[in-house]
């Protein structure tokens, strides 16, 4: 391990003192680069599907290829925490779960992350009795958009769904996750899940700016994937529109007839 590696108990202990910027990384170059930045949580999210794999959405992203990716990210050596999502359907059983929990940690993660609450408690506590640190994700759940009507709906909008986050955040926290994404939660909902958890990190995205860290999809911070960007994130770079700039001017001068 490096010997700067930031801990689980390290990252915990910023609670309430400094906000946690989380950014998510697919390959060895930008894990090198979130990390000569000095980014303390990196995810291997299955956001990799769509902005990487060219899926329609995460519910095709398989065991094999978030092993391949997480590989790649953990060769960069970063400080900041790795995160492996679990895959759809790859979380079904607590066995299951445990299972390719730990492929995941073999690749390279020093956490893995599922999306769901109560639904899937027996999962998540196998996992953590297991010694694998655990992150949840609450709120608007990709890999399950089909389920929606391939929408990506607010989460906590009404009474029920107020007091199902609530609920379920008590209850991973209870389990003993050291984070939780809340993704396209109301502002409102997430201050309060946040203010709730005494120990567990909240991180947002999409959910205003009350909870303990935020996270982004990089691609959408840094303009990589132009053709679709989420109404809540501001590129601050384009990296897109540079790269087509680069390849037309060189494919210009490549195609300049030679001077004789
Ligand atoms: O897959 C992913 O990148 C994620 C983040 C959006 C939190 O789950």
């Amino acid at each position: 391990m490096t010997a700067d590696k930031i801990s689980v108990a390290q990252l915990a202990a910023r609670k309430g003192r400094e906000r946690i910027p989380a950014l998510t990384a697919y390959d060895y170059p930008l894990a090198r680069l979130l990390d000569e930045a000095g980014v303390p949580l990196l995810l291997v999210g299955d956001s990799l599907g769509m902005v990487v794999l060219g899926y329609p959405d995460t519910t095709h992203v398989t065991m094999a290829e978030m092993e391949h990716h997480l590989r790649a990210v953990a060769r960069a050596k970063p400080r900041g925490l790795i995160g492996g999502d679990l895959p759809y359907r790859s979380y079904d059983t607590p066995e299951l779960a445990v299972a390719n929990a730990r492929r995941l940690v073999a690749a390279g993660a020093d956490y893995v992350k599922a999306e769901g609450g109560a639904e899937i408690l027996p999962q998540v506590c196998a996992i953590l009795a297991a010694g694998i640190p655990f992150c949840g994700h609450l709120g608007m759940l990709p890999q399950h958009v089909l389920e929606e009507g391939g929408k990506y709906r607010i989460k906590g909008r009404d009474e029920a769904g107020r007091q199902k986050l609530l609920a379920d955040a008590a209850a991973l926290e209870a389990a003993g996750a050291f984070a939780c994404v809340l993704e396209l939660v109301t502002p409102p909902v997430a201050r309060e899940v946040t203010a709730q958890c005494a120990r567990m990190l909240t991180i947002g995205i999409g959910s205003g700016p009350d909870c303990d860290g935020q996270i982004l999809v990089t691609s959408d911070l840094i303009g990589a994937f132009p053709w679709f960007t989420p109404k809540f994130a501001v590129p601050r770079a384009k990296t897109g529109e540079e790269t087509r700039r680069a390849v037309a001017e060189w494919m210009a001068e490549v195609r300049q007839p030679a001077a004789s």
